[in-house]
């Protein structure tokens, strides 16, 4: 069996986090500046799979880690899925540039890049529609009750809108829009900031619901001026989700110092991206402002900036 290796991107949430948990729908980009890599080689003895982290500087063997290790859990799940007993001596060799619990997907990226590259090592052509179902199984183990968006977009790179249970849209972009993705250096794991969404919608339905109703509303809005390219609407409507994500209580301090500081530098707007409560803001940008605005973020405190553009596209293939 001849060697494989797949990259898969990271990603940004424009509209509808935590919302689009509970059915409602939400707006998630591709970041192709940044992605993880899955490389799989046939290895020359029996009975042996290796797991090689390169930015741990760590190898496992499978047979030695225990059944709630996610590695362990993700080759089985791919294996169960394919319905196969035995899988073959491989060493599994993974490297990431997509910083981890801080809601760019690295985890998705990882799902979806190690089902397609197995998959394709072992000879099997799997469509995207099963790619994405099978890193839905994986994303499961990591985060409990996912949406499925951030597979979806690592697996289609491409511009979606998202409810759970429907095939994903394809947004259509008719200009390329330019984003900034800074990074408060704070990690807040999904799964823990879902769970206490969840508490607190069980103690306040009405409230909450409410809340996401207007997420909602948003989202829908923003998806029509996304199309239209009116990205000085876009960029209000993404505050619009920032304040609407406070009132959620996962902003923090230090997300809303960033998305301040965007906004006064020239951003159209900006909002925290992913579960929140550390990670990631994402600012929707003139691209003449990148420099000043970046600079400006890594002197407030973020401790990473990336830039990213939304490729114009028009076609679904
Ligand atoms: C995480 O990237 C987005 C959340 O909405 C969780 C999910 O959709 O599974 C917070």
């Amino acid at each position: 069996m001849p060697a494989f290796s797949f990259s898969a991107p990271g990603k940004s949430i424009l509209f509808g986090e935590h919302a689009v948990v509970y059915g409602f729908p939400a707006i998630a980009v591709p970041l192709s500046s940044i992605s993880l890599k899955v490389t799989i080689q046939p290895l020359p003895v029996d009975n042996k799979i290796i797991i090689d982290n390169q930015d741990l500087h760590e190898e496992l063997n499978l047979d030695t880690i225990t059944k709630d290790n996610p590695y362990k859990h993700s080759i089985e799940t791919i294996r169960d899925y394919l319905k196969i007993d035995h899988l073959p001596s491989m060493r599994i060799i993974i490297s990431s540039k997509i910083p981890i619990g801080s809601g760019l997907g690295s985890s998705a990226a990882y799902s979806v890049a190690i089902s397609t590259a197995i998959t394709a090592f072992l000879g099997f052509k799997l469509n995207l529609e099963k790619i994405n179902e099978l890193a839905y199984e994986i994303e499961k183990f990591q985060h409990g009750n996912p949406s499925g968006i951030d597979n979806t977009v690592v697996t289609f790179k491409r511009p979606i809108y998202f409810r759970k249970n429907y095939a994903p849209e394809q947004i259509k972009i008719i200009e390329p829009m330019e984003l900034i993705v800074a990074d408060t250096g704070i990690k807040a794991l999904t799964k823990d900031v879902v769970t206490q969404v969840k508490t607190k919608i069980e103690r306040e339905p009405d409230q909450f619901t409410e809340i996401f109703q207007k997420i909602a509303g948003v989202t829908n809005i923003a998806r029509q001026d996304i199309e239209m390219n009116n990205q000085h609407e876009v960029g209000k409507l993404m505050l619009e989700n920032h304040y609407l994500l406070q009132q959620l209580g996962v902003s923090i301090p230090e997300l809303d110092k960033l998305v301040d500081i965007a906004v006064k530098e020239g951003a159209y707007g900006a909002k925290l991206c992913g579960s929140g409560k550390g990670g990631n803001i994402v600012a929707l940008i003139p691209p003449e402002k990148a420099e000043k605005i970046k600079s400006s973020l890594l002197n407030a405190g973020a401790v990473f900036c990336l830039s990213s553009t939304i490729e114009k596209r028009k076609k679904i293939n």
